[in-house]
């Protein structure tokens, strides 16, 4: 089972986007994934359209303990094999309250790799999808995390969005999470004509080459109308929509084969995780 954080700086850079484009192409490998929703906007939860669910990513904050993810996680709308934690916007309460204990969710996360509390097997993979900021809920999502990815737009201040990203992770790393490492970097939206994007895309190949997933996600309609309909964009058959389901797939594809026993604790990983 690896755990990876979903990030960014920024607000509405398509951290949700990127996340759920992953939980389809994994649905569509047969590969079982949980999403854990940890932003109280509760967009990844809407989208997913899951069964009611007794207990919400706030819930398994309040417990802290060892089994709570196991037995939060509901099935979606997708099918069984992708379920989710939801969200709720008490969380919002929680990222203001000041609580500084970072392990909340490692310790919730704990007996999930035994399977979950109604008997199912346990996900190959969990991605937790953060709030726009890197605030208690980020921190506690990369204490408990294998890896992080950090997405961002090829936008003006995209480079130091993501090296500040990657200092952040490198942060918790150091703090609370020896074993956590940076993932890559997805560059999402974007549009190939836009001399700005193509210009932005050069930068962040330059400054990042190990780390910058290709291809970046393009800016197509067919991301918005697939959340729109609850559906994971490999649904739908567009052009727009193939595109953006093979570059997930080849993300999925990069993140599954993250060699979990060469990570910092083995020694190699000062250089990805940290640039320096
Ligand atoms: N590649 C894309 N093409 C077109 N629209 C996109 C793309 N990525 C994201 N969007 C749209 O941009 C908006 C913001 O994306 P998303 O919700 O994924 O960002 P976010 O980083 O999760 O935002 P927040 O920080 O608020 O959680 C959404 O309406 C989404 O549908
Ligand atoms: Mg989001």
């Amino acid at each position: 089972m690896i755990v990876i954080s979903v990030v960014s700086l920024k607000g509405g850079v398509g951290k949700t986007t990127v996340t759920l484009g992953l939980a389809g192409a994994a649905l569509r490998r047969g590969v079982r994934v949980l999403v854990l929703d940890l932003d109280p906007q509760s967009n990844a939860s809407t989208v997913l359209d899951p069964d009611a669910a007794a207990l919400t990513a706030a819930d398994v904050l309040d417990q802290a303990r060892s089994g709570a993810v196991a037995a939060a996680a509901v099935p979606s709308g997708w099918g069984a094999d992708v379920r989710v934690v939801v969200s709720e916007t008490s969380l919002s309460a929680r990222e203001a309250a000041g609580d500084r204990d970072p392990l909340r969710l490692r310790r919730a996360l704990g007996r999930l790799d035994a399977g979950y509390a109604d008997g199912s097997p346990a996900p190959a993979l969990v991605l937790l999808d953060c709030p726009p900021a890197l605030g208690h809920l980020t921190r506690n999502a990369l204490a408990a995390s294998d890896r992080a990815l950090v997405v961002t737009e090829p936008a003006l201040f995209a480079l130091h969005g993501a090296a500040q990203a990657l200092d952040a992770v490198e942060a918790v790393r150091q703090g609370s999470n020896l074993r956590l490492a940076a993932a890559g970097i997805v560059v999402n939206r974007v549009r190939p004509r836009s001399a700005e994007h193509r210009h932005r895309l050069g930068e962040l190949r330059e400054a990042f080459p190990e780390l910058l997933l290709e291809p970046p996600v393009l800016d197509r309609s067919a991301l918005q109308q697939a959340a729109g309909a609850y559906l994971p964009v490999q649904a739908l058959r567009s052009p727009g929509a193939r595109e953006a389901a093979a570059a997930f797939d080849a993300h999925l594809t990069h993140l599954l084969g993250t060699d979990l026993g060469s990570g910092p604790l083995a020694g190699r990983s000062s250089r990805k995780a940290g640039r320096r």
